[in-house]
């Protein structure tokens, strides 16, 4: 299947073009300038190009873009990539004295209108120099109430470029005029869907066919879909390793007990509670805590796997991790343009663990985005509610803990989580936040129990939406559900006389505390 290729020039929103490319139906991949030239040369061809915008000033670039323009295939310039093709096709890019961020309104030139659209909306600036006069042949389409050219387009060959940033959601109407670049100049065919997603999974796993193919499984939406996937491929050569830390939530083990019983796959528990707990005695830095809790990990993993292999008589070749896409993606920064190739991040939790063990990877889910991931997995049709489960961090309940982790604290936090668990799915509100769950807080105050003094914990509650956890707002239920939350974990955690709603966004804050 032939992709678009996104050529990242460094801008902040290439990840947004891809996926609102891939929501039109149109399969898109991320290179850098120089990967797009490798692939050119090793024959690869894409079904056309879109130009990202990026920091940096034409007057600045010497690349030779021809490699691009040459193939004849469409492209379209998004901000600096409509400059970066104004400036190639004879047209005048003038420097910028001062940036133009924010909210601007575009008018459609006369003899020219998108369809379905209305010839003035809104749009997203963000840019230093702009396009003083369009290449010969191309055809001014929009301009800005400020006289500015904001959009050029060349039927015949295939080009449209945008002052502005369709992609994101500040500007109106981005879908339709991407979609119109997609259809009407590109005359492109719609190749992305859930069976395409599905395709390219299934041929991943098929390469590995006949070896035996271990899983650091944790439930979770990823590991679940790889995991699924997989066995659909491989079936009982897939062998899925759950490491119970001690750190989990009730919902996990039921959920993992749920699994266990109602999915073909070959779950493993590790019970290593008690060693978790020995190794984080006494650490009270986050870090340090992360640091104690994957290595206790991969010591027990190791161990655990070796063990396996020794009884079973086999090897296994393969670890199949649910890596995402915006894992696998480096944008490349502005000042190094044309220079790094992607490159792969390790995951954060179990970094090392391939090559320690001498594990090639296997990672299925690597050019797909968290909500691809969730549509795959309905439609390998995995239960609703076990792919929209909120993320969980590796390190658990032990970055809810803050500070010194005791195996009481961890209780006051699972009691205090299931009641918020329960009384969001109650209330039908659990898929209305990205993340939602309880933190002790290390503080004693004091309150009143009964008719006696209470000198006890505090128990936060964190409730935040998000589209990808990189940024957050926090979310305003109702006084009336955070009271019912509070007056249940109160009532019913030992330990606990006070409670608290963290109303903090990311940034500044994180959405974990730790
Ligand atoms: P922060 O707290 O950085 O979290 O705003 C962003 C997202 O990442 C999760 N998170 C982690 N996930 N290992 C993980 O697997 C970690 O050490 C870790 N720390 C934070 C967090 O739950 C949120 O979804």
């Amino acid at each position: 299947m032939s992709d678009i290729w996104i050529v990242d020039f460094g801008s902040q929103y290439t990840q947004l073009i891809t996926r609102k490319a891939r929501e039109l139906g149109y399969s898109s991949v991320i290179v850098t300038f120089e990967g797009a030239c490798e692939k050119l040369n090793s024959g690869e061809k894409p079904m056309g190009f879109i130009l990202s915008g990026g920091p940096q000033s034409v007057f600045e670039d010497d690349s030779d873009y021809s490699v691009i323009f040459n193939t004849k295939l469409p492209v379209l310039g998004i901000c600096y990539g409509m400059q970066i093709i104004s400036q190639y096709f004879g047209g005048v890019v003038e420097r910028g004295e001062q940036g133009e961020y924010g909210h601007a309104e575009v008018h459609a030139e006369s003899g020219f209108s998108f369809p379905n659209m209305p010839s003035n909306f809104n749009v997203w600036m963000s840019h230093f120099d702009h396009v003083s006069a369009a290449p010969d042949k191309f055809k001014v389409i929009l301009k800005s109430n400020n006289n500015l050219i904001s959009g050029i387009r060349d039927k015949d060959q295939k080009i449209m470029a945008l002052q502005f940033h369709p992609e994101v959601n500040h500007t109106e109407f981005g879908n339709e005029m991407l979609e119109y670049f997609f259809k009407d100049v590109a005359g492109l065919k719609c190749n992305w869907s859930n069976e395409a997603m599905l395709e390219g999974c299934i041929k991943e796993v098929e390469e590995v066919k006949g070896s035996k193919v271990l899983c650091a499984f944790s439930g979770g939406v990823d590991s679940l879909v790889a995991a699924t996937i997989a066995h659909k491929v491989i079936g009982d050569d897939l062998y899925c390793f759950f490491v119970d830390n001690g750190l989990l939530r009730p919902q996990d083990y039921h959920h993992i007990e749920l699994l266990k019983k109602e999915t073909p796959l070959n779950i493993e528990v590790i019970d290593a509670k008690e060693l978790f707990y020995s190794k984080l005695a006494n650490l009270s830095d986050p870090e340090d805590k992360r640091k104690a809790i994957g290595k206790t990990f991969i010591e027990v993993f190791e161990t655990k796997v070796h063990e396996f292999e020794a009884s079973h008589g086999f090897k296994f070749d393969h670890l199949l991790q649910g890596t995402l896409y915006p894992d696998v993606i480096e944008s490349i920064s502005p000042h190094k343009k044309g220079g790094k190739s992607v490159t792969i991040k390790s995951h954060h939790n179990v970094g090392g663990l391939p090559e320690r063990m001498n594990l090639k990877l296997l990672e299925p889910l690597k050019f797909l985005f968290k909500d691809e991931v969730r549509k795959l997995g309905e439609a390998v049709s995995l239960e609703h509610d076990w792919v929209y489960r909120h993320p969980f961090p590796g390190p658990g309940i032990g970055i809810r803990v803050l500070g010194e982790i005791k195996p009481d604290y961890v209780r006051m936090v699972q009691e205090s989580d299931q009641i918020l668990f329960e009384e969001l799915k109650k209330a039908n509100v659990y898929e209305d936040c990205w993340q939602a769950f309880t933190v002790l807080l290390p503080v004693k105050t004091v309150g009143v129990k009964g008719d006696a003094r209470a000198y006890e914990e505090v128990i936060c509650i964190r409730i935040v939406n998000s589209t990808d956890g990189m940024t957050a707002t926090w979310t305003n239920f109702s006084h009336e559900f955070l009271s019912k939350v509070s007056n249940r974990i109160t009532n019913e955690v030992k330990g606990i006389t006070r409670v608290v709603y963290d109303i903090t966004s990311k940034p500044p804050g994180t959405i974990e505390w730790e």
